[in-house]
């Protein structure tokens, strides 16, 4: 059968990895087809990250996309942790020289980055199904695929999985040619989003007796909270009284703040894991994002860490096109793993400091606040917070996260 179908790089997934590769791909002249099993308003819809590193910003920022974001994000120079009934503030400006961290939703990145993707006039395929990788271990790889019931086959000189954790890609590699290092957490996150202005500028993080609590926001009108919960948590057990009761609970300080409450919009439950596959990298498949790997989302780092990889990636791709030159593309995997497991130890570390756990004894309890008393009294441990929290730059190959922005 004849092949009329082609393209440079076939992208799986239009989360923001995909989506952001695809659009900086375009930019610089690669050819891409980006293929989504979903529909357009699901993947528009789903309420998930809010923490944007200043890497995320500028290169949404350097890369044409970062219009509503710089109107509209909300810039945070610090963040708040809470125990034994006292916040303490954590200043990532002062400890980092003048770095910060951005609040604007995963949804409104995926929103810009589609509308982006339309304007450009570039493949974007929604409710795709059967969705099939083959022939990574060759020269000639290619997506089997099924489009508005026909069936479909791409054939592409590479393939980016950016198809999340509970992919196609990942799976479609031989085990004996993929490490995974995985961990599972005994808890969950519920988290709601709520017709209620922010009751503090920035994010808390509370330690509780009664289960680890977190405030955030999305807008100046809307907050986004989140408890510990059991992974399998029924939502339905959790009327809108039972939630407030609880944050009202686990925010308890002594200067008496408390969130402000409102219509809850969104509920939903989430799971926690630490994973990690290695390489990156399968023939001519790159993994890239959440399909890669998975980060507890205490530190903040997911979204952000796909968002590196797909710079990585999208620089290497370009300098093979552009001169034939394979060492970026080779090195793709190995550059990754290192940012990807420093943010692993991070979110690891946010998390147990954070969260009860069950089986906890009265020597573990008393060491975790110490830990946290450490934590808020050493500018050395503050710093080491801010540091990682704010993020490490994105790879100077793209020019980018050094404050200064660039065209790429
Ligand atoms: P995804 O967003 O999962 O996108 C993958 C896409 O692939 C999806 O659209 C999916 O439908 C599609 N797909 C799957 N299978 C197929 C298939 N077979 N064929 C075609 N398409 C397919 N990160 C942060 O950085 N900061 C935060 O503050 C933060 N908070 C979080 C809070 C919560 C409650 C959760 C759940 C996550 C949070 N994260 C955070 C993590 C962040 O949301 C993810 O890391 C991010 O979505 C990863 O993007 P991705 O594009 O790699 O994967
Ligand atoms: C948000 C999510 C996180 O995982 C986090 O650590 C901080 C904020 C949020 O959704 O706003």
């Amino acid at each position: 059968m004849s092949n009329p179908w082609r393209t440079q790089v076939g992208i799986v997934g239009a989360g923001p990895a995909g989506l952001m590769l695809g659009h900086l791909l375009h930019r610089q002249g690669v050819d891409s087809v980006i293929l989504e099993n979903r529909t357009r308003e699901y993947v528009i819809d789903r309420v998930r990250a809010g923490v944007l590193e200043q890497g995320t910003v500028d290169l949404m920022i350097a890369t044409g996309v970062g219009e509503r974001l710089r109107r509209e994000g909300m810039r945070h120079e610090g963040i708040h942790i809470a125990f034994n009934g006292r916040r303490h503030r954590i200043d990532f400006a002062g400890l980092t020289g003048g770095r910060a961290i951005t609040i604007y939703g995963q949804n409104e990145v995926v929103k810009d980055l589609i509308e982006a993707r339309v304007a450009a006039g570039r493949p974007l395929f929604f409710e795709v199904g059967d969705v099939e990788p083959y022939g990574m271990d060759t020269d000639a790889p290619g997506i089997l695929c099924t489009i508005d019931g026909e069936p479909r086959d791409l054939a592409c000189d590479f393939i980016a999985g950016c198809d999340g954790f509970h992919g196609i890609c990942r799976p479609s590699i031989p085990a004996t040619r993929l490490q995974q290092y995985e961990r599972e957490y005994p808890f969950g996150w519920l988290g709601i989003l709520a017709k209620a202005p922010p009751a503090c500028d920035e994010l808390i993080y509370s330690n509780h007796e009664r289960g680890f609590a977190l405030f955030s926001m999305r807008t100046p009108s809307i907050t986004r909270l989140y408890l510990q919960c059991a992974p399998d948590e029924d939502v339905g057990a959790w009327p809108d009284d039972r939630i407030w009761a609880e944050l009202r609970a686990r925010f308890e300080t002594s200067d008496g703040w408390q969130p402000n409450e409102g219509e809850i919009l969104q509920k939903s439950v989430t799971g926690m894991r630490s994973f990690v596959g290695e390489p990156m990298r399968y023939g001519r498949m790159f993994l890239a994002g959440d399909a890669a790997h998975i980060v507890p989302p205490t530190g903040a780092k997911g979204l952000n860490l796909a968002m590196a990889d797909v710079s990585r990636l999208a620089s290497a791709l370009a300098a093979y096109y552009s001169s034939g030159a394979a060492e970026l593309l080779d090195t793709y995997s190995e550059r990754g793993l290192r940012r990807t497991w420093r943010a692993q130890r991070f979110s690891w570390w946010m998390t147990t400091m954070l969260h009860r756990l069950e089986q906890d004894t009265a020597f573990d309890r008393r060491r975790q606040l110490a830990e946290l008393e450490y934590l808020v009294s050493s500018r050395a441990a503050m710093t080491s917070l801010a540091e990682n929290y704010v993020g490490i730059p994105f790879d100077e190959d793209l020019g980018l996260g050094t404050g200064k922005t660039r065209r790429v």
